[in-house]
C-alpha cells in the first residue's frame, strides 16, 4: 500500500510539498504549502477566541507532511494554548521525508522540530509547553467511527456498554 512513489517538488513559496503517484496529484496547493497551513487552518481555527491556559483537542486527518498541526502547535503555544492531538494517516513517509528536507525543518522552531521527530520515531510526543500527542497509522475511514465515539461524546451520551472518559470540562474541540 506504501510502496506508490512520492516526489519532492516545491511549491511557490519555496516550501515542500509530495507528489503521489497513488493519488495522482500534490499534496498542497501550488501557491505554497507553508502558506496553505497558515490560511486554511491556522487562521480558521480563530485561536483567540479561546483563553490562555486552554486546552484545545486536534484532530489532524490525513497528518501528511505534517504542515497543519506543526503551524497550529506553533500558534497555540505562543498563546498559551496546549493541544491535545490526535493524527490519522495512512503512510509514515510524508512526514519522514519532510524531517529529511532543509527547507521544511527551516520553518519550524527547535521545540516544534522535536514534536515532528518525536511522532515519526516513536508515535507519540510531548512538548515542552504541555501539549501532546500520538497519531494512529491505518485508514482514517476505519478509525473515525471509534474515535468519534470515544473522543467526542461523553458518558451521558454514550449507549450502555460504551462508556468512555468524558473530557475535562475546559477542553475545547478543533
Ligand atoms: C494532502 S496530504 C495531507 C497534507 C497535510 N494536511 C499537511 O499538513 O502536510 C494527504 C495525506 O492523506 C493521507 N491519506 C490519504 N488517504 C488516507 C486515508 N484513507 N486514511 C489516512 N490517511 C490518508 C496521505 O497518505 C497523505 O499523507
Amino acid at each position: 500500500m506504501n510502496d506508490s512513489r512520492l516526489e519532492p517538488r516545491r511549491t511557490g513559496d519555496g516550501s515542500l510539498t509530495l507528489w503521489s503517484e497513488r493519488f495522482g496529484e500534490c499534496f498542497h496547493s501550488g501557491s505554497g504549502a507553508y502558506a496553505e497551513a497558515q490560511q486554511k487552518f491556522v487562521v480558521p481555527a480563530s485561536l483567540l477566541r479561546f483563553a490562555p491556559g486552554s486546552r484545545l483537542r486536534v484532530l489532524d486527518v490525513c497528518v501528511g507532511l505534517g504542515y497543519n498541526s506543526a503551524a497550529l502547535l506553533e500558534a497555540a503555544e505562543r498563546q498559551g494554548l496546549q493541544l491535545e492531538w490526535i493524527g490519522l494517516e495512512l503512510d509514515p513517509r510524508p512526514l519522514t521525508l519532510a524531517l529529511a528536507d532543509t527547507g521544511f525543518r527551516k520553518l519550524w522552531h527547535a521545540d516544534t522540530l522535536d514534536v515532528l521527530r518525536d511522532l515519526q520515531r516513536h508515535g507519540q510526543w510531548c512538548s515542552a509547553a504541555g501539549s501532546s500527542g500520538h497519531w494512529r497509522l491505518g485508514d482514517a475511514r476505519r478509525q473515525l467511527p471509534d474515535l468519534v465515539r470515544t473522543q467526542a461524546v461523553g458518558p451521558a451520551q454514550e449507549p450502555a456498554g460504551g462508556a468512555t472518559a468524558r473530557p475535562p470540562a475546559r477542553s475545547h474541540y478543533l
